[in-house]
């Protein structure tokens, strides 16, 4: 099983829809994966079910696996909460499960942080360990592991449920625009990520050690000889901080990605449909053929 986190401060960066289309195709080719939406917002999780048809789950989400673990509660584990939306499913021949988020994991953050004595995460704590360990410790769980990958969404903040997903995570990928401030926020992303490790590993009995697998670059503009030449001075400047990227991109798309949204479905699964849904569709197969070869444990 591969635990892999799908992070970036910047928000609308495409995160919700990277990961549900790559879980959707490793699905569609036969994989059983694991979705879990960190992100209060909630958006991966509505990528699967529609509003109301969720409100009847509500008791389902890992708010309330959180808020047990804060209150020192283990009787319901993890797992118990995971949900197989049922639309999707009909059509892989693998599985996509989800564990889905909650508006309430905004408290949750501060009431993580409050255990471990405020905003510093402070590492002398005797409570700094298993708070951290929290989903990594969760998912050791035997029900998790007839699942080939697990794909985490994180929100747009590196705040304590974050950095529960880095710890559980064996690969970090990050969804980029190819623009010049992005830039700069992934080399401060690399920088917080490094800082993490290294605090957790000086107090840790275990070490951690999750591989910033590359940026994904999404929304990439194109004209008719290519990509727009200011992206591509983006992404040279990338390269040589060195900062690994996937080779394969992801177009900006926002017809394909309204006109797939009308099926509910990723694009990945949508019915078949014009030159830019078929072009989008095959950057994220392929995308997701990258993926699996570089987060292969
Ligand atoms: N390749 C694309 N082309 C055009 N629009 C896209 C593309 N990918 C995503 N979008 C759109 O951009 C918006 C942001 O995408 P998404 O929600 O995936 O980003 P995010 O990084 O998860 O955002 P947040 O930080 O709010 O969670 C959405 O409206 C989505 O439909
Ligand atoms: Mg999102």
């Amino acid at each position: 099983m591969s635990v892999v986190s799908v992070i970036n401060y910047k928000g609308g960066v495409g995160k919700t829809t990277l990961t549900a289309n790559i879980g959707a195709e490793l699905a569609a080719r036969g994989r059983k994966v694991l979705l879990i939406d960190l992100d209060p917002q909630a958006s991966l999780t509505f990528s699967f079910y529609r509003p109301a048809e969720f409100e009847e789950q509500q008791q389902s989400t890992i708010l309330n696996w959180f808020r047990d673990f804060i209150a020192g509660r283990t009787e319901v584990p993890l797992h118990r909460y995971v949900l197989t939306p049922q639309e999707i499913n009909a059509k892989v021949q693998g599985q996509v499960d989800v564990l889905a988020s909650h508006l309430g994991l905004i408290e949750v953050d501060l009431d993580l942080a409050a255990v471990l004595g405020g905003s510093r995460f402070l590492k002398q704590h005797p409570r700094y360990v298993p708070v951290h360990r929290a989903l990594a410790d969760a998912l050791n769980d035997q029900m998790f592991h007839g699942y080939d990958s697990v794909l985490i969404d994180c929100p747009p903040n590196f705040n304590m449920v974050t950095r529960t997903a880095i710890v559980a995570s064996d690969h970090v990928v990050v969804p980029a625009r190819p623009d010049y401030l992005s830039t700069l926020g992934i080399d401060y992303l690399r920088g917080r990520l490094t800082r993490l490790v290294e605090e957790y590993n000086s107090v840790a009995p275990q070490p951690i050690n999750p591989e910033l697998v590359g940026v994904i670059y999404t929304m990439v503009q194109w004209t008719a000889t290519g990509p727009l030449n200011s992206q591509r001075t983006s992404v040279e400047r990338t390269a040589e901080i060195e900062i690994p990227a996937f080779l394969q991109t992801v177009r900006d798309s926002k017809t394909a990605i309204t006109e797939a949204g009308v099926s509910s479905l990723p694009v990945v699964l949508a019915p078949p449909g014009n030159t830019t849904i078929e072009n989008l569709r095959y950057e994220l197969q392929q995308l997701t053929s990258e993926f699996l070869a570089r987060t292969r444990i």
